[in-house]
């Protein structure tokens, strides 16, 4: 077992080594390697422990085809439209593309290249599993909570697994369940919660991404109003925000600056 600085030196590095990429390579991976993957997401923790989670692991190239298919009509497309509505340079880095919109809009949908990874992992979530959890987190009416906290839980420890087996993978919201639902045959009940490409990256590596100073964040015994913002004071930080992301979000897609037009 090593030492407590070792592990918490081994976990910093792959928390920062971690990273989206969205063009992967077709290469296949080691069959027990998404067992090693899942293995780890079944240690997430949950509301009361009730382990909301269960993943489907889609290695069939049509199905993921038809999964990407499916994102790109429904998901892309919603999303697509509604990024219009802002500022170009405070869209998110995907939908920053100047050409005419639908033309723009063809090629997104057929950048997205994630089918392409040799796996992916849908994770889906049983609200009703997750009744265990008090009856507060999900008050009829509002959010079920501890359903997406515990599935959220659960998939960040499949990037992390990912990660430290030297593979890369892309978070893929889910906005629009109901098309992959039909594909996958998943019953109407559960939550389709997100997709999960795994493979080899086929762009660049990278170093450290973008993150906010610790001490932006952080604030000792009570609130510090120093860092509070005003609403004026976000809208800068957005901007600021895209500056610094965008090309990491480029990069990561192997999007070069003449696609941007
Ligand atoms: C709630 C959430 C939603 C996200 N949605 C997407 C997505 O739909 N597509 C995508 O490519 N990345 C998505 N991401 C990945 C983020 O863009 C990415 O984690 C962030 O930019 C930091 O970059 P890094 O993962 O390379 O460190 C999402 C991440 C989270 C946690």
């Amino acid at each position: 077992m090593s030492t407590t600085t070792e592990t918490y030196d081994m976990l910093l590095s792959l928390v920062k080594t971690r990273h989206s990429v969205r063009k992967f390579k077709p290469d296949p991976i080691p069959e027990d390697t998404i067992e090693k993957i899942l293995e780890v997401a079944r240690w997430a923790m949950s509301g009361a422990n009730s382990q909301p989670w269960e993943f489907i692991v889609v290695t069939d190239p049509k199905t993921k085809k038809e999964l990407r298919d499916a994102y790109s009509e429904y998901n892309t497309d919603l999303i697509f439209w509604m990024e219009q509505q802002r500022e170009y340079s405070l869209r998110h880095p995907s939908y920053q593309v100047k050409n005419d919109p639908h033309e723009s809009l063809r090629f997104n949908k057929a950048k997205a290249n994630w089918h392409q990874a040799p796996a992916v992992i849908v994770v889906l979530g049983d609200g009703r599993r997750q009744w265990g959890t008090v009856m507060g987190a999900h008050t009829f009416g509002r959010d079920q909570s501890h359903l997406t906290d515990g599935l959220a839980n659960a998939s960040f420890l499949l990037h992390l697994a990912i990660a430290s087996l030297g593979l890369t993978s892309e978070w893929v919201s889910i906005h629009i369940e109901e098309p992959h639902k039909r594909i996958l045959d998943v019953p109407d009940l559960l939550k389709l919660y997100l997709i999960i490409p795994i493979g080899y990256p086929d762009v660049s590596s990278r170093g450290e991404g973008v993150r906010r100073p610790l001490k932006d964040m952080v604030h000792r015994e009570r609130y510090d109003m120093s860092k509070y913002m005003s609403n004026e004071d976000v809208i800068k930080y957005l901007y600021s925000l895209r500056e610094a992301t965008v090309p990491v979000h480029s990069a990561s897609r192997a999007v070069v600056a003449d696609e941007k037009k």
